[in-house]
């Protein structure tokens, strides 16, 4: 990876060379190929697609749908597979209400985690209050991971549905996702998987998964804002029912009657993200030439430098030393994470700090949130250094008093 020519790919960088930036699991920063990509859509065509009956809009219709077969490449699924929504949350939360107020029962039980971004585990949280089903937690282990067996002492033939993470915002650990699907499947359950943290940084194929439904954001992708996508195999695509009603997803209406359209369209009501979806696939086309293997082994060399180094400092607490993704989570002793982040915010280095959306996992690290850095293949071990040396006057600072 020839990472100063990644750099000058992105602006941010060539506007602000010593930016240190650390919160690509909130945010990917955006190459120059996906601006233009967005922009030529908007110079050169700009029109709706699917509608109109001339020659721009059959264009600006192409390279919709070519978007989306880039996409369905990026994760092996099937053209029809990828259904279009504003994000992951979306996806999510559009699993939930689809699936969840048609076909879960009073008394099925619903497994997710304490490593839960709130969108994988509050709908289903939603669905089990209105449905009278019941929700189970995972046990994590000591250091706060699922494993098969604490899967296993969950699950049971009332399993209906897991809403599990991939990779966690906050600890970056991979779930076992490959042998708790199968064990899901044994008994009946679905799963549907929250990958916003896993797809931007290691290889997914939803074939070999088996997972019967992923979601994920453009954003975090190094694409566009506002676009998300929501994979599911096809039957059960064609078995859920469509959460949105209106334009271009209806097939005929009736005054007494309505239906849909096949898959993915019947769950893309209205005017759809077409700026979005160009720009999305264009990001999976550029992070697929650098190569997600390459990507997720940089982090992680990344990661475990700044582990190396973290751990020579005193008072500092780290939360997930043996992640496996580029995420570090980690308090200074004794100090608020919003106070540390001014200090990393005064030096150039953007982190976040806080809850991450994500309160379950910090209640269960008995704390009130954390220092996240997050890593992706456009940074540096330069900027390893700075954050480690912003730790340490964080530290010394807050510790004057
Ligand atoms: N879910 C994003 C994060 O973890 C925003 O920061």
């Amino acid at each position: 990876m020839d990472i100063s020519k990644i750099r000058s790919d992105f602006q941010v960088f060539n506007d602000n060379p010593k930016l240190c930036y650390l919160d690509s699991a909130a945010m990917a920063l955006k190459p120059k190929p996906v601006i233009e990509a967005i922009n030529d859509y908007y110079s050169h065509l700009g029109v709706n697609v699917h509608r109109g009956v001339y020659g721009l809009s059959y264009q600006a219709t192409d390279k919709y749908e070519e978007a989306r077969a880039v996409i369905a490449k990026f994760i092996n699924a099937d053209f029809e597979e990828i259904v279009f929504t504003r994000g992951a949350s979306a996806s999510l939360n559009l699993v939930a209400e689809s699936y969840g107020m048609n076909f879960i029962n009073p008394g099925d039980e619903i497994i997710t985690s304490e490593l839960e971004h709130h969108s994988s585990h509050m709908p289903w949280m939603n669905i089990a209050q209105k449905k009278g089903a019941i929700i189970k937690y995972i046990p994590l282990n000591k250091e706060g991971r699922i494993t098969i067996e604490a899967f296993k002492s969950v699950l049971s033939e009332k399993t209906k549905m897991v809403a599990i993470t991939y990779v966690s915002n906050v600890m970056g650990y991979i779930t076992p996702l490959e042998e708790i699907i199968k064990l899901a499947h044994e008994v009946g359950a679905l799963v549907s998987v929250d990958g916003a943290q896993a797809v931007p940084h290691m290889k997914v194929d939803v074939k070999a998964l088996d997972c019967d439904f992923l979601s994920f954001s453009g954003h975090k992708l190094c694409g566009p804002t506002g676009i998300g996508v929501l994979y599911g195999k096809k039957e059960l695509l064609r078995k859920i029912p469509p959460i949105e009603f209106g334009g271009d997803m209806a097939d005929t209406v009736k005054k007494d009657s309505m239906t849909f359209k096949d898959i993915p369209y019947k769950f893309e009501t209205g005017t759809p993200i077409i700026a979005g979806v160009i720009g999305l696939a264009k990001a999976c086309e550029y992070i697929d030439n650098i190569g997600l293997n390459e990507i997720k082994a940089y982090e992680y060399m990344l990661k475990e430098e700044v582990i190396k180094k973290l751990k020579k400092i005193e008072g500092i607490t780290i939360y997930n030393e043996n992640a496996e993704t580029g995420i570090i989570s980690f308090n200074i002793d004794g100090v608020h994470p919003h106070d540390a982040a001014s200090v990393f915010d005064k030096n150039g280095v953007c982190i976040r700090a806080g809850h991450h959306c994500a309160q379950l996992i910090t209640s269960w690290l008995n704390t009130i949130g954390t220092v996240r850095a997050s890593f992706y293949f456009y940074n540096t071990l330069e900027d390893v250094d700075l954050f480690v040396e912003s730790v340490k006057e964080a530290r010394d600072f807050f510790n004057m008093f």
